[in-house]
């Protein structure tokens, strides 16, 4: 296994929709070990998920924490299950040492194939929703700092030492700094 490098804003992988994986590859050696590698540099970085553009490998493969369990999603599909929306501040491990406020809707349906090509079909709400949302944006070639209220972005440093710049916001969950993603 290896730690492997993060791709930073700026770095075109990041702004590429990444393509689907097809399901016979996904036991391949190739895809396995990847997943492997992915699984240690997520928890070298203490992240709570890990995209494969991140990577630098332009593919519909993530690596998350739901409810403190590690799950690999291979060519997820999200859909919203309400209007509602929980607003939470984001880190990202491509976009180092800032957090922001982003709204994400709080309860979304997940579809994907796990690790051994078997399909997974699971509801999200909160912050594992959020997880959820914001990794799967990377294979969108998105990234949180397009959906933040960019009035609340901050430098690590002065996020720890002022607190979030948002004075609607109330820490009444676990989201808050829950790691980078
Ligand atoms: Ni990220």
């Amino acid at each position: 296994m290896a730690i492997l490098k993060i791709a930073t804003l700026g770095n075109p992988i990041l702004r590429r929709v990444a393509d689907p994986i097809p399901p016979g590859d996904i036991l391949g050696d190739d895809i396995q070990k990847l997943i492997a590698d992915m699984r240690e540099t997520m928890e070298d970085y203490d992240g709570v998920g890990l995209a494969a553009p991140q990577v630098h490998r332009s593919i519909r493969l993530v690596i998350l924490v739901q409810s403190k369990k590690e799950l690999v999603l291979i060519n997820p599909v999200i859909t919203p299950l309400t209007d509602r929306v929980v607003r939470s501040f984001e880190g990202c491990l491509s976009v180092p040492e800032m957090r922001a406020a982003v709204d994400r809707v709080q309860k979304v349906r997940v579809q994907a194939l796990n690790e051994r090509a078997e399909p997974l079909d699971f509801i999200a709400e909160n912050f594992n929703a959020i997880v959820v949302q914001h990794e799967c944006d990377h294979l969108d070639a998105t990234l949180y700092i397009d959906r933040c209220d960019t009035k609340t972005l901050a430098f690590l440093n002065n996020y720890r030492k002022f607190g979030p710049l948002d004075p609607d916001f109330r820490d009444d969950d676990d989201s808050e700094d829950g790691g980078e993603e």
